[in-house]
């Protein structure tokens, strides 16, 4: 068989067999096949797109790529191990926060997250910005580090369906990126090489997401919950908005600081201070979770357990067992309003600057662009145009208004926490860009601020 061919044979739009798609993944994955004819034929499946039989016979080749992790060790009788994974966005620090409440309150989680590319950020660094956190730990003392204390949290390892590691580092520089197939590929062969018994998506749609709008969202949820499903891992999907940016905080060290401070959650707090978007959308994730570990069918009743989880202390407890187990360093503060001293992460957060964005007219803010946040981080340093570009930790956005709210103008919409004046000065063109404000009814405006950020559940 020839390389050549299999590449013509798609361009010509005509369906490859179970045999072509094998040959290729397995000689790009061992070196074999050159990057520019795999690029050649990854551009031919954007363009062409993949018939329901190819993409199945991609995803099981590239899960089948490398190693599957075996977690067999941590079975136990009519319990799951359930992985969860987000299609990515701006803002977005679910994880940090899902984890350790599931795994409080007693599901088993070995996850392994990815590095923020272009204008998306990535859980793998977000962890990073605590200072000694080690996210390489080897898979066997994942394994039984989960066995300890329920979860862990690691990057992408080389030895977990290689083919996707290599082929989305193509795909990141030829624009092939965009394509449900490919997408859905790459999440669902890595998901599957990691040996769960049930996965959980986070589908993310909006500007800062890879889907822009509900069609194409549901549509790659669905592929992917039919690939799940016909490899007998259960897979359901929750589609969310990432229309502006998840939360209050947009960086890395100052997305720590807001998921400490949901975890330190107590009742009145957790009802006031949190962002409604980001309670949601955890609050869905984990109670999903929880169901499909086999541990509550009742989602409301999960729900419950979860607000209990955070206004006990348990989950931030778990959170701080989590970084001390991965090496995180981590000091005893005093905090005022519980009269006593608790660990807190050590955070890379020492930034020279912090600028205040006000708003330019009286009005209800209609939106704010996540993708152009998300430029505007890569701007400031704290996200990476290329894979190998150090990021800095200590930079960020932190959001006083969201979508919804009323504002006058010179009222703060937004802190920039900065360390490079011409940085900033390129980020300020795309803060301004992102951000609407318009007259509008105060029917509207409710309307705008109470819009749920669950759009669907794909299953
Ligand atoms: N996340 C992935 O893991 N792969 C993609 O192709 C897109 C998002």
């Amino acid at each position: 068989m020839r390389m050549y061919d299999v590449i013509e044979k798609k361009r010509y739009g005509r369906e490859l067999t179970k045999e072509e798609i094998d040959f290729f993944v397995k000689g790009f994955s061992k070196g074999d096949i050159p990057d520019y004819q795999v690029s050649a034929l990854l551009m031919a499946i954007c363009i062409n797109g993949l018939t329901k039989e190819e993409l199945v016979h991609l995803t099981f080749a590239m899960a089948n790529s490398s190693g599957k992790l075996d977690l067999s060790s941590l079975k136990e009788p009519g319990r799951y191990i359930v992985d969860k994974h987000s299609t990515g966005g701006v803002g977005d620090k679910v994880t940090l926060i899902v984890l350790p409440i599931v795994a409080a309150l007693g599901v088993k989680v070995c996850k392994m997250s990815g590095r923020g590319l272009g204008y998306t950020g990535g859980t793998a660094d977000k962890l990073e910005s605590i200072v000694g956190y080690n996210i390489n730990i080897p898979l066997e003392d994942a394994i039984e580090q989960v066995k300890d204390i329920g979860v862990c949290l690691i990057s992408q390892s080389d030895k977990i369906a290689i083919a996707d590691k290599k082929m989305y580092a193509l795909r990141d520089t030829t624009a092939t990126v965009e394509s449900i197939d490919l997408i859905a590929s790459s999440i669902m062969s890595k998901k599957l090489a990691s040996g769960v018994d049930k996965i959980l998506l986070d589908v993310t749609v909006g500007s800062g997401a890879f889907m822009k709008n509900i069609d194409d969202a549901r549509k790659l949820a669905r592929t992917m919950v039919d690939i799940g499903n016909l490899a007998g891992v259960e897979t359901k999907a929750i589609i969310t908005s990432m229309a502006e940016p998840l939360g209050k905080n947009v960086g890395n060290a100052v997305e720590l600081k807001e998921v400490i401070e949901f975890l330190l959650s107590d009742e009145e707090s957790l009802y006031s201070n949190t962002s409604n978007d980001l309670k949601e959308v955890v609050f869905e994730i984990a109670a999903y979770m929880i169901k499909m570990a086999g541990l509550g069918d009742d989602i409301n009743q999960n729900k419950k357990d979860i607000f209990r989880c955070i206004v006990s202390g348990k989950a931030y407890e778990k959170f701080i067992e989590l970084i001390l187990a991965q090496d995180g360093q981590v000091c005893d503060v005093y905090m005022d309003w519980v009269e006593k001293e608790l660990p807190m992460p050590i955070l890379k957060d020492s930034a020279n600057y912090l600028k205040e964005i006000h708003a330019q007219n009286t009005g209800v803010i209609v939106s704010i662009d996540s993708k152009k946040i998300g430029e505007a981080l890569v701007c400031i340093g704290g996200g990476r145009i290329r894979k190998e570009d150090e990021i800095d930790y200590s930079v960020g956005f932190e959001f006083l208004k969201k979508t919804g709210d009323f504002v006058n103008a010179g009222d703060t919409i937004l802190k920039v926490i900065y360390n490079d004046k011409e940085k900033f000065d390129l980020a300020f063109e795309y803060i301004e860009d992102a951000i609407v404000i318009e007259n509008m009814l105060p029917e509207v405006s409710n309307e705008l601020k109470n819009k749920s950020h669950i759009l669907d559940i794909v299953e």
